[in-house]
């Protein structure tokens, strides 16, 4: 295998059409140039992703986001020594118009194609960006994920537990919707909560008292509509305080419920006697900051460290992409350029996430 390694990334398996590359030399990884091109505005007025728009505009702009991508870090196609690609989970159109791009780059250059898993590449993301050990833990917490994952190796995961229906980045947006507040919802609702009661509104904890990791958004986002309908009745509609309570009442239920599942999980991870025990979180709802310090205290009452990623690449972007293809390629993995692009594809096989969870259509 050469060294230094030179990979080019592409996703597309979302709103976001991205090519990176990245290359792995004796110093270790960098990431050389890491473009996203941001579909949100072509999908704003339909109030979520429309997967037909998503396609098209992959395929209008994956070619000029990999031009970019090879110009910013300085290279040409001849330089790079593999290709990786998004192969799914995802909205079908955008993998296909992805690994369409990625394979025909392959013929002509004659360079090896890799097809990733999505999750895959953000569950090795913290050894790109902190070069940990395996195994490890991993929340993946975002608009379209929720789950525990279990890191033992570049192709060995775990799927410890997760949602069985909504994400929690699905439920915060549904809660800014349901009080008229900006989208997304996650940064609106965690300003708004800063000044309410968390403990105004008694709002259910789902499967807290069921064993395990699993976790349920769906109901609580239930409960805050019956809330707040109920203050509407009684006022004739929502005051300032009563919108900061209900925020401060949900984003305590979601905190609580993630912060004890995650508790469960560090303590099946803990009994692998890991040399470095290490909680990694990723995806948007990582920002949210009290639910981050209560994350942070349940590792460190655990005795694990706590780390996350830089936001931009916690999110979609294609330098995780490139770099699970390295770690693939150092792993010694076979390259089948010959994969299909899935729509579902659970990391964990054996322990796959229940049909319907998560936000359908949404990014992973
Ligand atoms: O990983 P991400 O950028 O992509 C998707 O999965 O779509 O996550 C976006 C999600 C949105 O649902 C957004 O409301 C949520 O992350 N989010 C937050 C915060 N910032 C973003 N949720 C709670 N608190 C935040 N501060
Ligand atoms: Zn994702």
């Amino acid at each position: 295998m050469p060294v230094p390694l030179t990979v080019l990334g592409i996703e597309s398996s979302c709103d976001d059409t991205a090519a990176a590359v990245v290359r792995h030399g004796p110093k270790g990884a960098a990431i050389l140039s890491n473009v996203v091109m941001d579909q949100s505005a072509l999908h704003e007025a339909f109030g979520g992703v429309v997967p037909e728009i998503a396609a098209r505009a992959h395929a209008e702009k994956l070619d000029h986001a990999v031009e970019a991508a090879l110009s910013a870090a300085g290279l040409g196609l001849r330089d790079l020594d593999a290709i990786a690609v998004t192969a799914g989970p995802g909205l079908i159109g955008g993998v296909l118009s992805g690994v369409m791009l990625a394979r025909g780059l392959a013929v002509a250059t004659g360079l090896p194609l890799l097809g990733i898993n999505h999750l895959a590449g953000h569950a090795l993301t913290p050894r790109l960006t902190d070069g940990l050990a395996f195994p490890y833990l991993m929340l993946l917490v975002s608009g379209g994920h929720c789950q525990f994952l279990l890191v033992e190796g570049v192709d060995a995961f775990t799927r410890l537990g997760g949602t069985i229906d909504d994400a929690p980045g699905e439920a915060f947006d549904k809660v800014a919707r349901l009080l008229s507040l900006p989208q997304p919802g996650g940064p609106a609702v965690e300003a708004e909560a800063a000044s309410g009661n968390p403990t105004r509104f008694p709002l259910p904890r789902p499967l807290l008292d069921r064993a395990g990791c699993d976790l349920s958004f769906s109901g609580l986002k239930t409960a805050v509509l019956r809330a707040r309908d109920g203050v509407v009745a009684e006022h004739a509609g929502l005051r300032r305080g009563d919108r900061a309570d209900l925020c401060a009442s949900f984003q305590a239920a979601v905190t609580e419920v993630l912060a004890e599942k995650c508790r469960r999980a560090l303590e099946r991870y803990m009994a692998l006697n890991p040399s470095d025990p290490v909680l990694a979180v990723a995806g948007g709802v990582a920002a949210n900051r009290p639910l981050r310090a209560a994350l942070e205290a349940v590792a460190k009452d655990a005795g694990a460290r706590f780390t996350a990623p830089p936001l931009a690449l916690c999110t979609d972007n294609a330098a995780m992409i490139a770099w699970a293809g390295i770690e693939r390629l150092r792993a010694g993995l076979p390259v089948d350029g010959d994969f299909v692009a899935r729509p579902r594809w659970p990391l964990d096989t054996s322990s796959p996430a229940l049909i319907g969870a998560g936000r359908k259509g949404a990014k992973a």
